[in-house]
């Protein structure tokens, strides 16, 4: 199976693994495939190496990221609460589990480890009533040029209004919210 098979076939069978549970918690949640391809193609504009995602599920996004960063010569390193056998599964199946380092961690515990100036690509797409929490770390850890990058923005405004009030509020950062998927807010940091 080709990639593109693959990331076809994790994303439906999510779709009907996520239509079965009552527990949203539960659910895979997996970034949707428009917003996944315009995300690997900010990190290969951007040439990002260093990659953290907050949020790692299945895998499904770690798999677009870590293809793209193949083609930067760089690796992502995906950070989840739980344990994520089934990311392992599925980044091994895909050919890239060179180009991936799991974490099993608290996304702002992970964040407050990182060292200054350290990562290139942020995506969180966790419980997005945490970011706020995390922003001083976020702020930290992001490069001069950075990207960070947020789910959800259309489908939960309200859930992601404190987080992105702060970014938008912070003039060392550009951003915008994209109307693909779910809604992806992209910024780059201009420090
Ligand atoms: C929306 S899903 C991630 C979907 C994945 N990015 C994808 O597109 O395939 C959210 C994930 O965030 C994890 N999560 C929730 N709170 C977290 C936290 N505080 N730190 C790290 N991961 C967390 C959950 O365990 C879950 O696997």
């Amino acid at each position: 199976m080709n990639l593109r098979s693959l990331l076809d076939h994790l994303y439906a069978e999510g779709k009907a693994f996520d239509a079965a549970q009552a527990d949203r918690r539960s659910r895979r949640r997996n970034l949707s495939p428009d917003a996944a391809e315009l995300l690997a193609l900010v990190l290969r504009i951007g040439n990002c190496r260093d990659i953290v995602e907050i949020g790692t599920s299945n895998g499904y996004s770690t798999i677009w990221l870590a293809d793209a960063a193949r083609t930067t010569g760089g690796s992502v390193t995906t950070v989840d609460v739980e344990e994520v056998p089934a990311a392992l599964e599925n980044v091994t199946r895909a050919g890239l589990a060179d180009h991936v380092v799991f974490e099993t961690a608290d996304g702002g515990d992970f964040l407050a480890s990182r060292a200054p100036a350290s990562v290139d690509l942020l995506f969180l797409d966790a419980e997005r009533p945490e970011y706020p929490a995390w922003w001083p770390d976020i702020r930290r850890v992001l490069r001069p040029g950075a990207v960070l990058a947020i789910d959800n923005v259309l489908s939960h405004p309200g859930e992601v209004a404190p987080f992105l009030a702060l970014v938008n509020a912070d003039r060392t950062f550009t951003g915008s919210s994209v109307a693909v998927g779910k809604g992806l807010f992209v910024a780059v940091s201009d420090r």
